[in-house]
């Protein structure tokens, strides 16, 4: 029998009211893992007022304690690194070299958040009138709602949930459905730190049982969401409707430009595990190659090479180099746009299902390469969100970098070259929120702030110096000393 999981609401791990329940999966196996309550709307009100309840005794508990249990969940994660990897390995596919990157990012962004209790800077500032004292402090929100995707189940509940928690806010947490564990593992934590009750409530369920009546609630004050650019946006419209703070985190297409004059092994490995690496389910995944004319047949042919090397497999195999899709979804959307792709450039790599021995039991498909792409093609243009890679060629940097500006989307971006002049140009001119020189599209570090430009977003970036931005009110204070009504500034004229 899976082992039987509960939602957390204000302190208790209670089922879903209507007593439903949803099976987690393996993505490599097939195996069920568990069971989950299948929430609805009922399940989402008792956290939202177990959320406002708890508001009222976390917003006044001083932030350096606030953060304090921040930290000791940032050391207790750091304890169960390996066990939580192998959980995630089990949970979403990738495999253990990556889960434990993941893992990493908690415990970093633990440690990072957690400075920020005793920082949370304000600014004072000389008032026009005599005898008076002006500042602006940062002020939490509210009852926050947070929306996490599964491919970083770990890494991106930290960017979220550590700030808006530091800042003082409280939180309902819907995760994806494919990764129910992580999501349990992540609130268990935080309860064993001594977070009280209510502060950190977790709802399991669909996106149109939890999600939707979440982000409707008129007690959620502010909203972050990580997730397709589809469902993102509908959040966007309702939160504009009601209006909401949201922070959206939606689609990339990442590109990696390669310039005639680069190292093209250091080139060709960094393409291959920013396409590759977790099964190109990132939205930081490079999915198209922006390469020189004079360098395309070389770099493209050397990348299908690797490509069709790669070792596909269950990723607590230590020497699997490429996990499953993380459901059936996925490897149908896969399918859809190999299908595309076929008409749209030459096949290189890859192109279909892996279903060799083992491999039949779980949703694997092979690492894809199509080269000689044009650059409006839908390969070139839409998220795939899988191993599916398409070269683009150009004719110098200037079209490179219209090519990349000219995508809906502005995560992450890559240049390779050996010429600086080229690399600076490159780093000013690329419209993306995240820019790597010689390196490929992934691998951001959690105290730079991480997010995209475009329609990859709304403006908000995440941790890095910025994390308490989406989670915090500025209020301006006056306080008058004087004693008296100063009449002046109340009719705000000088003198
Ligand atoms: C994501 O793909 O949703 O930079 C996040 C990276 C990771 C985070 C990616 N640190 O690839």
């Amino acid at each position: 029998m899976p082992e039987k999981f509960m939602n957390g609401i204000g302190g208790r791990w209670i089922p879903a009211r209507s007593g439903k329940t949803f099976t987690n999966r393996n993505p490599a196996t097939g195996e069920a893992l568990g069971e989950f309550p299948a929430s609805g709307p009922d399940d989402v009100n008792d956290a939202v007022e177990a959320a406002r309840t708890a508001y009222r005794g976390w917003r006044l508990t001083p932030a350096p304690k606030r953060a304090e249990i921040v930290f000791r969940a940032g050391e207790i994660i750091r304890e169960r690194k390996e066990a939580l990897a192998q959980a995630m390995t089990r949970e979403m596919g990738k495999i253990l070299i990556e889960t434990r990157g993941d893992v990493q990012e908690g415990i970093d962004m633990a440690y990072l958040a957690a400075g920020e209790g005793r920082r949370m800077y304000g600014v004072t500032t000389p008032s026009e009138m005599p005898n008076k004292w002006a500042m602006s402090v940062r002020a939490p929100i509210g009852v926050v709602g947070v929306i996490t995707p599964w491919n970083f189940p770990f890494a991106i509940p930290s960017w979220k949930i550590m700030p808006a928690l530091v800042a003082g806010n409280t939180v309902v947490f819907k995760p994806a459905g494919d990764t129910p564990e992580m999501a349990w593992h992540f609130t268990k934590v935080f309860e064993e730190a001594g977070l009280p009750p209510g502060v950190l409530n977790l709802v399991f369920g669909s996106g149109s049982q939890v999600g939707g009546p979440l982000v409707e609630h008129r007690q959620v004050q502010a909203l972050s969401f990580t997730g397709s650019t589809e469902v993102g946006l509908s959040i966007n419209a309702i939160a504009g409707r009601l209006g909401k703070r949201v922070t959206l985190e939606m689609g990339g297409k990442n590109a990696i430009i390669v310039m005639e004059d680069a190292d093209l092994d250091l080139a060709i490995d960094a393409i291959v595990w920013s396409a590759f690496g977790t099964t190109g389910q990132r939205c930081t995944a490079c999915s198209r190659v922006l390469v020189h004319e004079k360098v395309h047949d070389a770099v493209s042919q050397r990348v299908a090479a690797r490509a069709r090397q790669l070792k596909l497999g269950d990723g607590l195999d230590p020497s699997t180099e490429v996990g499953p899709l993380v459901n059936q979804h996925q490897v149908e959307t896969v399918e859809s746009y190999v299908a595309i792709g076929r008409g749209e450039g030459t096949l290189a790599a890859g192109g279909e299902r892996a279903t060799e021995g083992a491999l039949a039991r779980g949703h694997f498909y092979k690492p894809t390469v199509f080269s000689g792409v044009r650059a409006d093609a839908r390969v070139a243009v839409e998220e795939i969100f899988g191993p599916v890679l398409a070269f683009v060629k150009v004719r110098g940097l200037e079209e490179a970098v219209e090519v990349n500006n000219a995508s809906s989307y502005g995560l992450s971006s890559s240049i390779f070259t050996a010429d600086v002049n080229r690399a600076f140009a490159a780093m000013r001119d690329l419209d993306t929120g995240i820019v790597y020189v010689n390196h490929g599209t992934t691998g951001a570090e959690t105290h730079l702030p991480f997010g995209g430009t475009r329609g990859t977003g709304n403006g908000h970036r995440e941790a890095g110096h910025t994390m308490l931005d989406p989670f915090t009110e500025w209020k301006s204070i006056y306080v008058d000393f004087s004693g008296r009504l100063q009449r002046a500034q109340i009719d705000n004229v000088s003198g």
